[in-house]
């Protein structure tokens, strides 16, 4: 991971975001994600390791961990700072609950009292009026954002700096995402994130599913 970290670095990124909260199976089996927070000790180091290695900021995802537990999620924050973390993003889930039942906002505000650097909210912001709600409710000083960002990534710029999107703005981007990735990677790769994005952005529909049949040629 340091090494990583210190490619990351060269490579001329603003920071190391470091993920121990995903809970992908396919992840989690490899022991890495949110399986790491079944080893508080070895999470710190990895992140005590990273910190080491590099100058640039050092951030941390993670989550509730495997039993719904407050006191684990505060002691793992408390962990991560002292290993060196410049920033931490919360998640508040459990594991196993992908994104069954909602996150429970008010931990957020347990992590970021129990801790002296900025801590990022994360689960169920989908409009402006959320993250307003999630600021008030949690005093989080950062809000971070999955889905949406994926199926509106103008909301940044809606959100802040009150840009008001057209009716076209979802052909528009979908446009756009397909003529940036070739830029990117091959063809074949290409169409591959193409296909895993779509479902995101087809879901802004109230008929996206038969939208994704259509555009996702499956
Ligand atoms: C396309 C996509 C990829 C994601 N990858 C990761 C990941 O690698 N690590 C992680 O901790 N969470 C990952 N997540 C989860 C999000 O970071 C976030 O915790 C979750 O989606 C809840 O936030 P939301 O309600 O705003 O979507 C991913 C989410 C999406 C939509």
């Amino acid at each position: 991971m340091a090494a990583a970290a210190v490619r990351i670095e060269k490579e001329g990124f603003f920071g190391v975001d470091l993920n121990f909260g995903c809970s992908v199976a396919a992840i989690c089996k490899k022991g890495c994600g949110a399986a790491l927070l079944k080893t508080p000790e070895l999470s710190s180091k990895i992140v005590k390791a990273v910190r080491a290695s590099v100058s640039i900021p050092v951030f941390v995802k993670f989550r509730t961990g495997w039993s719904n537990d407050p006191l684990f999620a505060v002691d793992m924050a408390r962990r991560f700072e002292g290993a060196g973390a410049d920033a931490l993003t919360f998640h508040p889930r459990v594991a196993p609950d992908r994104r069954t039942r909602p996150p429970q906002w008010d931990m957020i505000r347990l992590v970021q009292e129990a801790v002296s650097i900025p801590v990022f909210g994360n689960g169920n912001l989908f409009e402006e009026k959320d993250g307003i709600q999630m600021i008030r409710q949690t005093s989080c000083q950062g809000l971070s954002i999955g889905r949406m960002a994926v199926a509106r990534p103008w909301l940044f710029s809606q959100w802040t700096n009150h840009f008001l999107p057209g009716n076209d703005i979802y052909y528009k981007t979908a446009l756009k995402f397909s003529h940036i990735l070739p830029e990117h990677f091959n063809e074949p790769f290409s169409v591959r994130l193409f296909k895993k994005y779509a479902p995101y952005f087809c879901a802004n529909f109230k008929f996206g599913h038969q939208l994704l049949k259509k555009t996702c040629f499956r």
